[in-house]
Order: structure tokens, then sequence, then C-alpha cells
């Protein structure tokens, strides 16, 4: 059976039961190949942009005797790609911003899609950007792979543009997820903002603007942690 580390698992189970899914940026192919063959995916199109690992996910998946339920492509982002009867797209391990990139070009048909979206960085933007381009964020579960901390955002197309506070943009629905991993996103989220305050302090004429916010951003996520502490949750 594929192995999934615990960032890849925590995407794994937010996939829809049956449903058929798009891998962008599958490289190895391993999300793929773990969801067919625990009978949770139908049907893959696995993904990538660069011919090396593509060719790595052809092999796992010859490998593993799925190439009948898995299809690969060469392919920027979803340019190209049949979304018709797609249940899920996952697109993990890139940029906020990349991921924000690749689901504009095609967001008027990305309705009724289970969109899953695990940014490496840019977090944040990725999550104003959802917000602001008619995309609910309907759930985060947090994972903690070989020391770092991720948030998986699991989205849906609305057409409604959602207001997003710096509170929100920096920890999503991370907070609503009662596990220790995300106990653990939320402490690193907390240490990258107070560093980043202590720099804006240090500076000689710090914009009072930066600097409100940074206080915000600090005092909303300790209050999230206290509460959590308060649920034993921590
Ligand atoms: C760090 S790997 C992540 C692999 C896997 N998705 C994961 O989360 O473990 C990033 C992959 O995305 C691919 N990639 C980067 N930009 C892309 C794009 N615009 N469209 C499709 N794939 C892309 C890279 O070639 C690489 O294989």
């Amino acid at each position: 059976m594929q192995h999934l580390d615990s960032r890849l698992s925590a995407i794994a189970e937010l996939f829809t039961p049956g449903g058929r899914g798009i891998d962008v940026g599958t490289d190895h192919g391993y999300l793929p190949v773990a969801l067919v063959q625990a009978g949770k995916a139908a049907h893959f199109i696995a993904s990538d942009l660069r011919p090396g690992p593509l060719q790595s996910a052809r092999a796992n998946i010859r490998e593993n005797g799925l190439a009948d339920q898995i299809e690969t492509r060469l392919a920027d982002g979803l340019d190209g790609l049949p979304l018709a009867g797609v249940t899920d797209i996952i697109i993990a391990g890139m940029g906020g911003q990349l991921i924000a990139e690749i689901l504009a070009r095609r967001a008027s048909e990305l309705a009724g899609v289970n969109l899953l979206l695990q940014p490496m960085t840019q977090a944040a933007f990725l999550r104003r950007w959802l917000c602001a381009n008619g995309f609910a964020i309907r759930r985060e579960r947090c994972a903690v792979a070989a020391g770092k901390a991720y948030a998986v955002i699991q989205a849906g197309f609305t057409g409604e543009e959602i207001p997003c506070t710096p509170l929100y943009a920096l920890t999503g629905r991370a907070p609503e997820d009662g596990g220790e991993d995300a106990a653990v996103y939320l402490k690193t989220l907390l240490e990258r903002e107070e560093k980043r305050l202590r720099g804006l302090r240090a500076s000689a004429s710090p914009d009072p603007d930066a600097l409100r916010e940074a206080e915000g951003l600090v005092r909303g996520v300790k209050e999230i942690l206290q509460a959590r502490g308060k649920d034993g949750k921590v």
C-alpha cells in the first residue's frame, strides 16, 4: 500500500469518497495511488508541469497496477484538463500565490468541486484571494510532517465575496481543528507574528498601521490558543 505522511494523509481524509480527482503537481503520484488503492477514489488525473515528476508518477502508477484508473497529463495547472465529472481537485505542495493563479484561470468552471489546497508558503495570501474571488473556506485540517506544520484548506466556489479580516487570513479555519497538530500550526503562526512585531517595533519609524495590525494579530492568535487551552486542546 502507498504510504502517505501526515500532510498527505490530511488531504486524503478530505477527499470525496468514490470521487473523481485531479492532482495538480502530482510529482510521484502518491496521493492518487493511495486514494485509488484504498477504494476512496474511482478515477484520477495526475498532472504535472514537468516531464521528470510525471515520469515518476507514471512509474509508481504502473508498479501498482493502476494505469486504468489513473491517467497522467503534462499540464500547467488546470490548463487544458477536462473538468467534466471531476468531484475533487488537489493542489498541494506549492506556494499560495501559485495555487491562486492556477485556480484563477478556471475559476468560473469550479462550482461544485471540492478543492483541497495545501500551500507550503503564503497561506494568508491564498485565503485572502479565495475570499475575494468567490471561494468559501469550508474546513481546514492541520498536519505536522518532518517537524513542519501545514494547513490543508478545503474550499468551494460560491461566487460570493466573503469578508476576510487579517486574523482570518492568517489562521483561516485552523482554530476549528481541535487536534494537536492545529495547536502546533497556531503556535508557529504566533511565533512568526511575534518576530514580525519585534522587527516593526525595532525599526526607526514603524508604520503605525502595520504596527497596529501586527499587534492585533499577535493578540488574536494568543486569544485563540488561550481559549483552546481552557478546553484542554493545546
Ligand atoms: C513540491 S512538489 C509537491 C508534490 C505533491 N503535490 C505534494 O504535495 O507532495 C511540487 C510539484 O508541483 C509541480 N508544479 C509546479 N508548478 C506547477 C504548475 N504550474 N502546474 C503543475 N504542476 C506544477 C512541480 O513540478 C512539482 O512536481
